[in-house]
């Protein structure tokens, strides 16, 4: 089948690629140039486990190719994906204007039928807003092209993005009951065919049902982060473990064990962002929704726990101190700074008088871009942040380990090299990457999340 992507970021790049796997010709439109460029010319503007090779094997072959030409990229498509962005605006709804514009080159260039498919996370309603847009369009231009507007969110997690879209738990389309809409299902049920062939994965449902349960697919992941959460800090109070207590309660069926992770906080371009814009559809509506107030409000707390615990370990002045910080991706396997809880710390430790020594594994050069903006006003202050080569570079005289993104190259470091590169054996750890037992066995005072039973011990 024919299919145009409109927006190739993280999700359209992924979309665009596996649709080509299975056979089908895709035309991946962006205004970006740079990254149309890049892509282009063999390289990937994204860290993204897999994909490189699966965009070479199909830009040679002739399926996959890469444009900003808007007019060339509503002509190839019977299908046309809308994933463009949709950030937070000025009081946290979803800024839809990507989403518009997109819909209004459709309307504006579109000479036969199209099935508009919305993948882009965007509030209830929507769809009908990008219907009546490509409308308003066809009727300036004074001609009458038939399309059907249907929502297909997109469920991908980053870092796994290739595989969760081959084998997706759950492929979502919502379609209307009218015969367009009909047509339009009738269209993507073809083209989903090929993930269907194990067993049926697809779920139809109506529009608005099937836009809505994107926004709580994610609100109740991110409950679960910050509900274990706020049990960690008790635990910390109370001398628990909140990794035994986690194992506890994830082996309850009912509950099970994913997404009970305590930590430092969750970032990324989607948790964040879909919080807060539901919490507007509903306030919008009249209708607090106090559990996700919550929600965001623990989540923004918990992005200072090193901070509570650093300062509590030394004093507010941070200034004779200089820490060592693993970790900046917002989640491993990721290049992704977007809310990312590392800069948080990082300028918290800043504004302390401290100095860092930032290492990651692959989001060095997107992290130095994202963080001299967030320093943009005071050079002085940035200077004091050093971009490391190595974890192990990081670590040399600095005070204490800092420990911001679960990297799996940070999962069994040398303990006895960081004793020993560290001025102090001190690990303050946002992840629970270590058993505490160990730390302990090994000398290193290591202070985690929810661990207090063994972390009152100090080397
Ligand atoms: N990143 C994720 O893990 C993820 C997962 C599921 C859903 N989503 C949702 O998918 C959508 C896209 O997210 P993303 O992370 O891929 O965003 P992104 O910022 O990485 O990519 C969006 C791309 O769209 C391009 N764009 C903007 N307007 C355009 C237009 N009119 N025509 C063509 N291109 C245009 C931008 O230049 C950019 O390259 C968002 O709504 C997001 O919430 C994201």
């Amino acid at each position: 089948m024919k299919v145009t992507i409109i927006g190739t970021g993280y999700v359209g790049l992924v979309t665009g690629a596996c649709l080509a796997e299975i056979g089908n010709d895709v035309f991946c439109l962006d205004i970006n140039p740079i990254k149309i460029d890049i892509l282009n010319n063999g390289g990937l503007p994204i860290h993204e486990p897999g994909l490189q090779e699966m965009i070479a094997r199909n830009t040679k072959v002739g399926r996959l190719q890469f444009s900003t030409d808007i007019q060339a990229s509503v002509a190839h498509g019977e299908v046309q994906f809308i994933a463009v962005g949709t950030p937070p605006d000025a009081v946290g709804s979803a800024d839809l204007r990507y989403v518009i514009d997109a819909a209004r080159n459709i309307g504006r260039y579109a000479t036969n039928y199209k099935v508009v498919v919305d993948k882009s996370t965007v509030p209830v309603g929507t769809a009908d807003c990008v219907r009546r847009v490509i409308a308003e369009e066809l009727k300036t231009r004074h001609v009458d092209i038939e399309f059907s507007v249907i929502s297909n969110p997109e469920f991908l997690k980053e870092g796994a993005a290739v595989d969760d879209f081959m084998r997706p738990d759950r492929i979502v389309l919502g379609s209307d009951e009218d015969i367009p809409g009909q047509r339009a299902k009738a269209t993507m049920q073809r083209l989903y065919a090929p993930f269907n062939r194990n067993h049926e994965r697809t779920l139809y449902m109506d529009v608005r049902s099937a836009e809505f349960t994107k926004y709580a697919a994610n609100a109740m992941l991110a409950t679960r982060i910050s509900f274990m959460n706020e049990l960690a800090n008790l635990a910390d109070r109370i001398g628990a473990d909140i990794e035994h207590v986690r194992q506890g309660i994830g082996s309850d069926q009912r509950i099970g064990y994913h997404f009970l992770y305590a930590g430092c906080g969750y970032g990324g371009s989607c948790f964040p962002k879909d919080v807060q814009a539901l919490i507007r559809t509903a306030s919008h509506h009249g209708l607090p929704l106090r559990i996700l107030e919550a929600v965001a409000t623990v989540n923004n707390l918990q992005k200072e726990i090193l901070i509570t615990k650093i300062v509590d370990r030394f004093c507010q002045d941070l200034s004779h101190h200089t820490f060592a910080l693993w970790g900046l991706a917002f989640k491993p396997n990721t290049e992704d700074m977007r809310e990312a809880p590392s800069r948080r710390v990082i300028s918290e430790l800043i504004a302390r008088g401290a100095r860092v020594k930032v290492y990651d594994p692959v989001s060095m050069e997107e992290a130095r871009r994202v963080i001299s903006l967030d320093f943009a006003d005071s050079p002085d202050a940035y200077a004091r942040i050093e971009f490391c080569l190595s974890q192990n570079d990081a670590l040399v005289g600095a005070d204490a380990l800092v420990i911001v993104t679960e990297w799996k190259a940070f999962r069994s470091p040398d303990f006895e090299r960081v004793k020993s590169e560290l001025k102090l054996p001190l690990i303050f750890d946002g992840r629970n990457l270590y058993d505490p037992t160990l730390m302990y066995k090994l000398g290193i005072e290591y202070h985690a999340v929810g661990r207090a039973c063994n972390t009152s011990r100090k080397a």
